[in-house]
């Protein structure tokens, strides 16, 4: 059986973000069960906001179709988000509703959704973790017929989740993630 790749992709591009720090802890955790994994900063990616007239004209820019052949290279896909207002960041919307436009021959469109399988993470300073991200996150990707893990992590009060290395502090942040890690490396096996 070829190796498990994992892509996790942070919905930040701040630095310190509390995200990037909770994917590069999962990136971890993914390698340290044994998946090949690749970490990206969507920094690499940059892209319009999305505008129809823009695509008719020019096309779906290039890196729009990178991220999605990146997505097509793995065999699971974390994203890991911040709440912007109980909502996805623009930038985690926005390259979604991109990657959605890429349709490479002899695909349908979406299929890259469809064939892997997805999970999800958020990291927040206030009590609920970006729970309600997670919650618009889930709505979106379904929308996409992604299959969606029932195992999610929302890492409140995630200033504080951190030690001096970056680590996570607390065992129960740390199981939770492990238990996200093993799923959706089991349902991206399921998948191959
Ligand atoms: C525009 C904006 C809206 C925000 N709205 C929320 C929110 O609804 N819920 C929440 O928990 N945190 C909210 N925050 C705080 C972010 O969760 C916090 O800044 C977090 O550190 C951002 O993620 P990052 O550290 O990965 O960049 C908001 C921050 C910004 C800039």
């Amino acid at each position: 059986m070829p190796a498990l790749k994992i892509l996790v992709i942070p919905g930040s591009l701040r630095t310190g973000s509390l995200n990037a720090k909770l994917a590069a802890v999962a990136a971890y955790q993914f390698a340290q069960a044994g998946a090949e994994v690749t970490r990206i900063s969507l920094g690499d990616f940059p892209l319009p906001i999305y505008d129809g007239d823009l695509q008719t004209k020019s096309g779906v820019p290039k890196n729009a179709i990178n991220l999605k052949r990146m997505i097509g290279a793995h065999h699971g896909v974390l994203i890991v988000t911040p709440e912007y207002n109980s909502s996805v960041p623009a930038l985690v919307k926005n390259t979604i509703d991109w990657v959605t436009r890429v349709q490479d021959a002899h695909e349908t469109r979406g299929q890259v959704f469809r064939e892997r399988a997805f999970a999800m993470a958020a990291a927040s300073e206030s009590r609920l973790g970006g729970t309600r991200s997670l919650a618009a996150l889930r709505l979106i990707l379904s929308a996409c017929h992604a299959s969606v893990i029932p195992s999610q992590l929302a890492l409140s009060f995630a200033d504080q989740a951190y030690d001096e290395m970056d680590r996570l502090r607390h065992p129960a942040d740390i199981d939770a993630l492990n238990a996200l890690v093993r799923q959706l490396i089991d349902v991206s096996q399921r998948m191959m």
